[in-house]
């Protein structure tokens, strides 16, 4: 068999607040399929990193009077702490405000700049004259241009649905101070990301030949028909710029301009790769030059395709790097059919699961017997949780150690005997399914994996009730034969 390379990435998670259960879904998703490469030997590396720039995160720590160094680092302490506790094994968990992501980030700019894909002109933005700073859009708050309501972000309506630009919004206020915006001029860069277009048409609907010859799809058909539309709908400048006061990476040769965050928030997973290089003693630059037979999958979800399937292959590919070998989306957590939400107390964090003392297989194995390789959404409903653990994972999976186990250790010393002759169909049964059950995990259709492993243990729990272990714990003479049933 051929061993096979493997680079594998969960989404950076903003370094504003813990982790709740849609991340959660996420990391899970990716770490199960990590866990099945690695046990089936390949050179798997499953790497993720804290996304810690931005202003939304410079603004939450200057509201709390600390640096947004001091909050990174709270926050990365929690979400570590999150994912561990979930049973997430990252091989890197990093941070995008590293040594290492700042280099990579410059370089490969320069890499672009070089390849005629970066450009500059002059536009107008929101600016908030008390805070001396430009307002993202959401920082920016007024009546909704459409239906009136009060206190509505900058992008889009929450009362009526509306998306609109933050300059159409009438009596705009700064989410900052309470100031009102006034528009004003500022130098910024561009990603050329139109000029990139034959690359994008291409790789979208394109896929990498494995090392072991099996032909991968670089993204599910649903990211493709999104990605057509997009495309086809004509592929704008990127802005990958923003004006001091910012907190991330200076440009460079571009004095108090910034990297918007969604430029080196992907290059963050190269850049936690790359520290584990250095520990492991990898070759970093075998795993991204173009012409590499390694593998780079992402796991996101369908909020962020746009970022994944679009400007990081073309940031990838202009700079001189390998691109992706496949983006898999997934759909969103839900709570009971809608949306979590605080106020209708369905927010669930990572902790507050784990702090209530449930066990995290639990949710592992109710979000893995949902999950498949389409963009659905996830339903959480705690009734159904409950249900399929005590049916599934109490009543089946664990009922066979439970009906085997006392005789084990109180007969037999905490043995299994030495061989099971006579029971060589029933194995030999089970062993046939590995195939079947090994192709569902590979091609991340994990219900279907746990259906057909639900099924080994019915087969399993008819064999314990038609051989009775506990009749023949009570006859002479059956020793032996109660322990190969056992
Ligand atoms: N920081 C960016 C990702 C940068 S990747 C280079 C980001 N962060 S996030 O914290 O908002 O989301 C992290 C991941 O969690 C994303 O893939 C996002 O889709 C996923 N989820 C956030 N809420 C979710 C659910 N309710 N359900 C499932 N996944 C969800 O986006
Ligand atoms: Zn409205």
């Amino acid at each position: 068999m051929t061993t096979r390379k493997i680079l594998v990435t969960s989404a950076l998670p903003y370094a504003n607040a813990g982790l709740h259960l849609g991340h959660m879904l996420e990391q899970i998703q990716t770490d199960i399929w990590v866990r099945f490469q690695k046990m089936r030997g390949h050179e798997c590396y499953y790497v993720c990193a804290d996304d810690t720039h931005g202003a939304p995160i410079m603004l939450a720590a200057e509201k709390r009077g600390i640096t947004p160094e001091q909050l990174i680092a709270e926050v990365e302490a929690l979400h570590v702490a999150d994912s561990q506790g979930f049973l997430i094994g990252h091989d890197s968990y990093y941070s995008t405000n590293s040594p290492e992501n700042k280099e990579l980030a410059q370089q490969m700019y320069r890499a672009l700049r070089a390849d005629n894909k970066i450009t500059s002109r002059t536009i107008e933005q929101l600016f908030d004259p008390e805070k001396q700073m430009f307002l993202p859009d959401r920082f920016v708050k007024g009546e909704c241009p459409k239906c009136s309501a009060k206190d509505q972000y900058g992008d889009n309506c929450e009362v009526c649905g509306a998306t609109y630009n933050p300059t159409e919004l009438k009596n705009p206020y700064s989410a900052v101070s309470g100031a009102t915006p006034v528009l004003k001029t500022s130098e910024h860069y561009f990603f050329r990301l139109g000029e990139c277009a034959d690359f994008l048409r291409d790789w979208t609907s394109g896929n990498t030949t494995r090392a072991d010859g099996v032909v991968q799809p670089h993204l599910q058909p649903e990211s493709l028909n999104k990605m057509n539309e997009w495309i086809g709908g004509g592929l704008q400048d990127w802005d990958i710029s923003r004006d001091a006061p910012y907190f991330g990476f200076e440009i460079p040769d571009a004095p108090g301009k910034y990297f918007y965050v969604w430029l080196d928030a992907p290059i963050g997973y190269m850049a936690s790769f790359k520290k584990l290089c250095a520990q492991l003693n990898l070759d970093f630059d075998a795993w991204f030059k173009p012409d590499t037979d390694t593998e780079m999958y992402h796991f996101i979800g369908k909020d962020i395709l746009y970022f994944h399937a679009l400007f990081w292959p073309a940031t990838l590919k202009f700079s001189g790097m390998r691109a992706p070998t496949g983006v898999f989306a997934h759909g969103f957590l839900t709570v009971d059919g809608q949306k979590m939400s605080k106020s209708r107390g369905t927010f669930i964090t990572a902790k507050s699961y784990l702090e209530c003392g449930l066990n995290p297989e639990w949710m592992r194995y109710y979000i893995a017997g949902k999950l498949n390789s389409r963009i659905e959404d996830i339903d959480l409903n705690l009734g159904d949780f409950v249900a399929r653990v005590n049916s599934d994972v109490v009543g089946k999976y664990v009922n066979i150690a439970s009906r085997a186990a006392g005789f084990i250790t109180k007969r037999f010393g905490g043995k299994l005997a030495d061989s099971v002759e006579d029971e060589t169909r029933l194995l030999g049964n089970i062993a046939h399914e590995a195939d079947n059950i090994a192709a569902a995990f590979e091609a991340r259709e994990y219900a279907k994996a746990l259906r057909e492993i639900m099924g080994i243990a019915d087969v399993v729990n008819a064999y314990v009730d038609a051989n009775k272990p506990w009749e023949l714990a009570k006859q002479e003479g059956q020793e032996a034969r109660l322990h190969e049933v056992c």
